[in-house]
């Protein structure tokens, strides 16, 4: 153990009640800063997001705004497969980390690939001892717990990529108190409930040709009069 807190390795996910009595004097010396995680998010790198700016501003809006109320705010990116949600997200979370004590992206596909994901997140927050000893859903409880800390409501998870509702339902990964944030991204928005901002194409031609150039290492695209797309 390694002086940290958490394990109570008894626990289950009926009795958070009085898991969280018993640990409350020591949880005020608990540090919850653990800072953006976004190493296992589709990152396309620095400078080659364009645009989005709307959307970004309604985010901040919907999540940045009474940041201070313990309210959970769950936020729904949805919009058509390719069409940006997971990169906005990305972004969102580099732009605003300051804002949040601390961010984890998950691959939220399919159940077990959010199972990894919580995997791989669990070393963050729990010692390792202790991570070997619990099964998933165990797991779960546990990170779960440390989520829903009183001391703890500056975090932002992102569950990404959530296109398959009819296999589990995103709301059983849910931290059981009323604080901290969340993003999901989906194809099937209006089969989750929260502020919504729908992901459309990118209406601004400027944006448009801005990826056209630093992708393909053209700086100079430009759209002709007729607007067909011609390289200088
Ligand atoms: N704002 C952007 N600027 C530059 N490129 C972008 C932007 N948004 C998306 N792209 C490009 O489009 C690709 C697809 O974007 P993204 O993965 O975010 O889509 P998605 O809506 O999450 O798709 P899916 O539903 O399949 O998960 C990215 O890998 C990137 O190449
Ligand atoms: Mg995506």
């Amino acid at each position: 153990m390694n002086g940290r807190l958490i394990p109570n390795l008894e626990l289950s996910s009926n009795e958070p009640q009085s898991y969280y009595l018993s640990c409350s004097t020591a949880d005020s010396l608990v540090d919850y800063d653990r800072g953006p995680n976004l190493v296992d998010a589709p990152d396309m790198g620095d400078g080659l997001f364009i645009g989005r700016e709307a959307e970004l501003k309604q985010m901040e809006a919907i999540l940045l705004q009474n940041s201070h109320s313990l309210t959970r705010k769950v936020l729904i990116l949805g919009g058509m497969g390719g069409i940006g949600k997971t990169q906005l997200a990305i972004t969102y979370a580099k732009r605003h980390h300051t804002s949040y004590s601390s961010i984890f992206w998950l691959n939220a596909t399919s159940k077990s690939a959010l199972t990894a994901s919580l995997q791989r997140l669990a070393p963050q927050i729990l010692p390792g001892e202790t991570i070997n000893q619990l099964d998933d859903d165990q797991l779960w409880a546990q990170i779960s717990l440390w989520l829903s800390k009183l001391e703890n409501p500056r975090w932002l998870l992102i569950f990404d990529n959530y296109d398959d509702p009819n296999q589990y339902q995103i709301e059983q990964y849910y931290p059981f108190v009323a604080h901290g944030s969340i993003i999901i991204t989906t194809r099937q928005p209006d089969c989750v409930n929260g502020y919504q901002i729908k992901v459309q194409s990118m209406t601004n031609n400027e944006d448009s040709l801005n990826i056209l150039a630093t992708r393909s290492g053209r700086p100079n695209v430009s759209s002709g009069n007729d607007n067909s797309l011609t390289t200088m």
